[in-house]
């Protein structure tokens, strides 16, 4: 898979795509992740990127040109499948999107900024518009790490067995059973028995029922579509 990244701040995103399982993945060459600055896009001599809101009001608006010119450049070179903006007004982001997502071969990301971009870019280029929640972040950069985390996880030869995304919460509509490690007495907070018992069908259970439990008190909008979904 390959991941263009167009932002107004590329150095925001240089850590969370620099490291752990997501630079790992580059390394395999399971993902190829290139971030474009849209300055390097400018044409006027102060590499202007943004400009005053027609109408007037507070904030800057992104400019069309400068984003037009680097979607172009990279449209020349391949096709894209998504054409994904960054906007709190999006979509919001969940594992179905991400899961989706991942069977993609090229994607475009753009990162908003400031008041967001020329309604015009939207219209003309973007595909799908994602939010990652309901909260206002300083820009799309962050959102476009935390997606592009979710996606690359996903994609094949990324995690190896233990750390399969199949056994993550959500994937199947069901938070996480709580998990425990050495020692196995922490100030006298004991593991549960089970767990130490070697009995696997038992602990499978024993996880299940754990993994129900959390989801119906903690989250019971999941566990409505879970026991809905089981029902079919
Ligand atoms: Cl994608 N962008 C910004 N600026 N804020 C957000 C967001 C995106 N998703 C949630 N909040």
């Amino acid at each position: 898979m390959r991941i263009d990244i167009i932002t107004a701040l590329p150095s925001l995103l240089h850590s969370p795509l620099n490291d752990s399982i997501v630079k790992r993945s580059q390394t395999k060459g399971i993902v190829q992740i290139e971030v474009h600055d849209l300055r390097h896009f400018s044409t006027n001599k102060n590499k202007n990127i943004d400009d005053y809101a027609f109408g007037g009001g507070a904030g800057m608006v992104m400019s069309a040109e400068p984003i037009a010119r680097c979607i172009e450049h990279l449209k020349s070179e391949r096709r894209y499948d998504e054409f994904i903006y960054m906007t709190p007004d999006g979509e919001t982001l969940n594992q179905r999107i991400a899961n989706k997502i991942s069977t993609l071969k090229n994607i475009i990301i753009l990162c908003g900024h400031y008041k967001g971009v020329d309604e015009r870019v939207r219209e003309k280029y973007i595909t799908r518009e994602i939010s990652i929640g309901d909260y206002v972040l300083s820009g799309g950069e962050l959102a476009a790490a935390v997606l592009a985390d979710a996606v690359i996880r996903l994609l094949p030869g990324v995690l190896n067995d233990e750390t399969s995304a199949l056994t993550d919460s959500f994937q199947d509509d069901l938070l996480a059973p709580p998990v425990y490690t050495r020692p196995a007495n922490f100030e006298g907070q004991l593991v549960p028995d089970i767990l130490l018992s070697g009995n696997e069908k038992a602990i499978e259970n024993w996880r299940m029922e754990q993994a129900a439990e959390r989801t119906k008190i903690r989250r019971p909008d999941l566990w409505k579509r879970f026991t809905s979904n089981s029902e079919e």
